[in-house]
């Protein structure tokens, strides 16, 4: 598990359910007969797009990015397939390697935070699946940002 392969996985996921939702929107607004691709794929996409824009957060971290550019990866999640481009524009600028950078005695408490969620692999593990269970769940509390 290196900062590369897994944002490279969650940029790939992101932008795969992506595509399912524009067929599905396909399916309901072209064919016009069912709308069951898009109330299947959309929370799908949501349930990526949050795990896409938290591991972004981590990786930005670790890797050092500046803010534009994590500001950029962000972005990157609201148009289709667009994490795609993100994902090659950073390998070209050097901005994803094959290990972490982030030590227990860096300068900032950003990175000795990463660095905790490295050591302590389980736990990193739930707490990610925790808050993209919350965040999912407040999203949808709040309603679909399209469709409703
Ligand atoms: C940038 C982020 C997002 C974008 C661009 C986006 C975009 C879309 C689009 C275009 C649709 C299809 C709407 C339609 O025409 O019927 C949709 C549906 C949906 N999205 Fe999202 N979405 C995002 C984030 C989320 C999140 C965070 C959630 C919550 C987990 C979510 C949950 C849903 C659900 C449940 C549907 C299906 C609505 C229905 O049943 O018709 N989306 N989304």
């Amino acid at each position: 598990m290196t900062p590369r392969n897994v944002f490279r996985t969650l940029a790939l996921t992101e932008a795969i359910t992506w595509a399912c939702l524009l067929a599905g929107m396909f399916v309901k607004y072209v064919v016009g007969t069912t709308e069951v691709g898009v109330q299947v794929a959309g929370p799908i996409h949501g349930v990526a797009f949050i795990g896409y824009c938290l591991v972004t957060v981590v990786v930005a971290i670790d890797q050092q990015w500046s803010r534009g550019r994590l500001l950029l990866g962000l972005a990157s999640s609201v148009p289709p397939l667009m994490t795609v481009w993100f994902d090659r524009h950073v390998e070209k600028r050097g901005g994803l390697d094959d290990h972490w950078h982030s030590r227990h005695d860096s300068d900032t408490a950003a990175q000795r935070a990463v660095c905790w969620l490295l050591r302590h692999h389980r736990q990193a593990i739930v707490g990610f699946v925790v808050a993209v269970a919350a965040l999912t769940g407040i999203a949808l509390l709040a309603g679909p940002p399209v469709g409703g």
